[in-house]
């Protein structure tokens, strides 16, 4: 059903409205609770069996909803109400700023592939803590991601991160540290361990002094070389980091300008999961984000030692029930293996 509306009409209007019509239509349903109490019951994930635990933080099932959907935090509990067993908001800055101009969105249908270059669009850091301050209606684990204002120097990106972080890592269930966007200029250098040392301990002590002390994690981009995301790994486990998000979008294709997600991005996102969790084994969390499209890319990922797994350009192919269907095959697919937890594939084949 979902196949049809897309090609018939989703896809001949511009991606960019059809994303603003959905926050806006999950916004409103945030509003009405009856519907998403009732859409929450059906949809999200209630079988015990598919409930995870990352650093201190319970989810009730492994999939979530990826960043950079819900940047200003307007609709987690619409997102919620749809299955997913998590939010990642943001990418929020500690200034408002507009991102590139558009068009900066584009579909490649027949590769399941987005390309983007949004240039982290979002009204601020406030203001999204504004409304994350707001009572919810519903149980939703909101995970904050934080980058760098565009026209802020790389020599100050410390302390605009650390602003963001004051405002936010109070509110948020867990907070990243954004370094791999391939759309603000320079943003992904601070990948160097040399800057992303400084920026972490920064950024950490922050996330450290809330009164529930917030998790911390760092999300990584697909096109660092191999001994960059060892080096990145070890970092993260000297300075006591509570995960690693892989990946971002990649800047590898001949496309628009723009990072590219999706299907294509499958092979390196798995094969990046792979090398951190050999690097790192279980004392680090694993989120892995990219190419992940069904209940078998989402087992595969927690095989190799995620243990939670995100997407964005699945559900854009997928349709709305894309996050709840998946969950329900995960849950068949435990007890066919005869486990009593998903959290017992974790890592089974790394
Ligand atoms: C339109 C779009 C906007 C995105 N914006 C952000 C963002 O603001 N911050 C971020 O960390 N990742 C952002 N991403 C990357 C996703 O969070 C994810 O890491 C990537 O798309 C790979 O997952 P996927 O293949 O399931 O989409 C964006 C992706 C898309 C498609």
């Amino acid at each position: 059903m979902y196949r049809l509306v897309f090609s018939q009409v989703l896809r001949r209007f511009d991606a960019e409205a059809v994303h603003q019509l959905t926050v806006s239509a999950l916004a409103l349903l945030a509003r009405l609770p009856l519907l998403k109490r009732l859409l929450h019951r059906a949809l999200a994930p209630h079988d015990p069996a598919l409930r995870v635990t990352a650093f201190g933080v319970h989810f009730p099932g492994p999939l979530g909803l990826a960043a950079g959907f819900d940047k200003d935090a307007a609709c987690a509990e619409g997102i919620a109400a749809l299955g997913f067993g998590h939010v990642e908001v943001g990418t929020l800055t500690a200034h408002a700023q507009p991102g590139n101009p558009r068009p900066r969105l584009f579909r490649l249908v027949p590769e399941r592939a987005v390309i983007n270059r949004m240039g982290f669009n979002n009204a601020g850091a406030a203001a999204a803590a504004r409304r994350l301050r707001r009572p919810r209606g519903l149980p939703v684990v909101v995970g904050v991601n934080i980058g760098k204002t565009k026209v802020v120097p790389e020599a100050e990106a410390t302390a605009d991160y650390v602003t963001s972080a004051k405002e936010l890592a109070p509110l948020a269930d867990y907070l990243v540290v954004n370094v791999s966007s391939p759309n603000t200029p320079g943003l992904r250098n601070l990948q160097a361990v040399s800057l992303l040392r400084p920026l972490l301990t920064a950024v950490k002590e922050v996330a450290d002094s809330t009164p529930r002390r917030t998790p911390l994690l760092v999300k990584i981009a697909p096109d660092l070389a191999d001994e960059d995301v060892d080096a990145i790994a070890d970092l993260a486990l000297e300075l006591g980091l509570d995960g690693i998000i892989a990946t971002n979008t990649t800047i590898r294709h001949g496309g628009e300008t723009g990072g590219l997600s999706g299907r294509p991005l499958k092979a390196r996102s798995l094969e990046v999961l792979r090398r951190l969790r050999a690097r790192v084994g279980d004392r680090l969390t694993l989120v892995s984000a990219g190419g992940v499209e069904d209940a078998d890319d989402v087992w595969e990922r927690l095989l190799a030692g995620a243990t939670l797994v995100q997407g964005y350009t699945g559900w854009i192919y997928g349709g709305p029930l894309w996050a709840s269907r998946i969950h329900r095959r995960l849950a068949t697919r435990v007890r066919r293996h005869g486990l009593k937890s998903i959290t017992e594939a974790i890592g089974r084949t790394a």
